[in-house]
């Protein structure tokens, strides 16, 4: 195909990008937006701090704009997220730790049942993980142990039994500590039934680290029944760039496509935004940047031509 969704989609795969409601306001990111995915990810208009500023009042009007552009293009939508301790209010984290877990429930059963037949997957835990494989002791944790991981699969799963439930995370495409914390948890949750349908494999990576094992890892998760998808995929560059920095990421995206399309319930890739000139990488990351496909003028990258060959 001609296009990555085009592809993609021969394959019976998605390519996705996020995009913020900002970015639907660019006329240069919309336009790549339409001709080349068929999946978005909202970049932050479904999280707490959007969605639910104060207790029990909630506001989808900006994650509703994403969901009106996705249905207007063709495009699916990845619900993200239900449950993340970043970008969430403080007046959950300051609860009594007797109230957290039905404002958890509460969350997750509002929102869901707002997108419910609207979204094709939900993240519903983002990055409970540390790196080295314990679980973050946040206010979800502090209030309800590792069983809160359990609960908010379970309530998502009831408000909306339609959508694929996914753990997601960072620093988990190769095999290390975190990624074999991970995979205990999930064979666990199964082994209790619970609705994990999937794991996010975020992949914000550093050109010319790609884990060479991430194959490997992605199907020994596939091999447990779930579903496995490249989430956010973006690989940063120490600016300035160089030709030389440039094909090494082209190799790194053509590397992680490849990966994903070797394993069988690898559902599909999503890049964390559209275009280097505005993608979250300069603004976390400060000497870091060009981490997309498309660069600061919209203009296709050897990345791009990568990834599409390797589809
Ligand atoms: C980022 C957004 O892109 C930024 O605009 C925001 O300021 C911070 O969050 N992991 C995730 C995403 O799961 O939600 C994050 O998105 C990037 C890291």
């Amino acid at each position: 195909g001609s296009t990555l969704k085009a592809a993609a989609e021969s394959g019976g795969h998605y390519f996705g990008t996020a995009l913020t409601d900002g970015d639907l306001g660019v006329s240069g990111e919309t336009s790549i937006a339409g001709a080349q995915f068929d999946m978005v990810t909202p970049g932050n208009e479904m999280k707490w701090d959007t969605t639910e500023p104060s207790n029990g009042s909630y506001n989808f009007a900006p994650g509703d704009q994403i969901v009106q552009y996705a249905q207007a293009n063709g495009m699916r939508v990845r619900g993200h997220n239900l449950v993340w301790h970043s970008q969430l209010p403080s007046w959950v984290s300051s609860l009594p730790l007797n109230q957290v877990q039905s404002v958890m429930e509460s969350h997750i059963t509002t929102e869901a049942t707002h997108y419910k037949g609207k979204v094709y997957s939900w993240d519903v835990i983002n990055e409970p993980f540390n790196d080295d494989g314990s679980l973050r002791q946040d206010v979800f944790y502090q209030a309800m142990g590792s069983g809160y991981l359990a609960d908010a699969l379970r309530t998502a799963h009831a408000a909306d039994p339609g959508a694929k439930l996914y753990i997601n995370d960072y620093n988990i495409e190769g095999e290390n500590a975190k990624s074999n914390a991970l995979y205990s948890l999930a064979q666990s949750l199964l082994a209790q039934g619970v609705p994990l349908g999937g794991i996010g494999f975020e992949s914000h990576f550093i050109v010319g680290q790609i884990p060479s094992d991430m194959q490997a890892n992605l199907q020994r998760f596939a091999n447990l029944g779930l579903d496995v998808a490249v989430t956010e995929l973006d690989d940063r560059i120490q600016l300035p760039t160089t030709s030389g920095s440039l094909q090494q990421q082209a190799t790194d995206f053509g590397a992680v496509v490849q990966d994903c399309l070797a394993v069988s319930r690898c559902v599909g890739v999503s890049q964390w935004g559209v275009d280097d000139a505005h993608s979250w990488i300069p603004g976390t990351f400060p000497g870091y940047g060009a981490a997309t496909m498309y660069d600061g003028n919209d203009q296709p990258k050897p990345a791009y031509s990568a990834a599409l060959s390797a589809l």
